[in-house]
């Protein structure tokens, strides 16, 4: 494995449902074996040593799909959280949920919120799910706090910055994306960390989520720590800091 690994990294886990279509099982099969690779490379990225790991596992605009698919998700949520976590505390993970988890029904949310709970003090690498999330959703609402703190005369505008503005957003303390993973050869951001992926570099696989192994997680990272990252400075600048 390369010496430099993103300290960061996010996935948005695709094509569950043509892993499914391809083997003509119903969809929500699909999403099952996806719990699985979830499983191996939370397990896969903590031995590595990556500090933060976020997955999308299921967006704002989710929510809009068949009832009876949403349903499974949200019951497969609560096994996933059932089953696993002991391996979470087990492997000293801190698990952390980002979204508007509001709108997760009751008993599903208080497992999560739990899980959260119960790993808070954990030192290892953070877990942190995607759940009921949107990027542009989560910058309308820290422009939202944004603005009480100016109509409440605690914040001037012009001492608004991008640090107090990120402050206000979910969970200020997980950094920016160094590298983001999208499965299933769809090249696209979806809606997915916006603001954190300003300067994170993408990397696309063919491959679909359930087919996904550990050797890819690691050409991934392989691929990343070759990356010239420059933040919009010249080569000589980068070298310097
Ligand atoms: C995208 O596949 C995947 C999702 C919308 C959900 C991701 C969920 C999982 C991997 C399983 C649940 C995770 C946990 C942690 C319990 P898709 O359905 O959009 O596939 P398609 O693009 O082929 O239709």
């Amino acid at each position: 494995m390369p010496d430099i690994l993103p300290v960061h990294l996010a996935i948005i886990m695709d094509g569950n449902g043509r892993w499914a279509k391809q083997r003509k099982m119903p969809r929500i099969m699909g999403h099952k074996k996806g719990v699985d690779v979830v499983n191996k490379v939370v397990r896969h990225a903590s031995a590595l040593g990556i500090r933060y790991l976020s997955l999308f596992a299921f967006s704002m605009e989710n929510w809009k799909r068949p009832g009876d698919e949403v349903s499974f998700l949200m019951r497969l949520l609560d096994e996933y959280i059932e089953k696993e976590l002991k391996t979470i505390l087990r492997e000293n993970i801190r698990f952390t949920v980002t979204g508007q988890t509001d709108l997760i029904p009751e008993s599903t949310r208080k497992k999560l919120l739990d899980a959260v709970e119960r790993s808070a003090g954990n030192t290892g690498m953070v877990l942190n799910l995607a759940l009921s999330y949107g990027g542009r959703a989560e910058i309308v609402l820290a422009a939202k706090k944004i603005a009480e703190l100016v109509a409440s005369g605690s914040l001037k505008p012009e001492d608004v910055t991008e640090e107090n503005f990120f402050s206000c957003m979910f969970h200020p303390e997980i950094p920016d994306v160094d590298l983001l993973i999208r499965t299933s050869g769809e090249l696209r951001i979806s809606n997915f960390m916006l603001w954190r992926i300003a300067y994170s570099e993408l990397f696309f696989t063919g491959k679909l989520w359930p087919d996904i192994t550990e050797q890819d997680i690691d050409e991934a990272i392989s691929d990343f720590a070759g990356r010239n990252r420059r933040f919009g400075m010249t080569d000589e600048q980068v070298g310097d800091i």
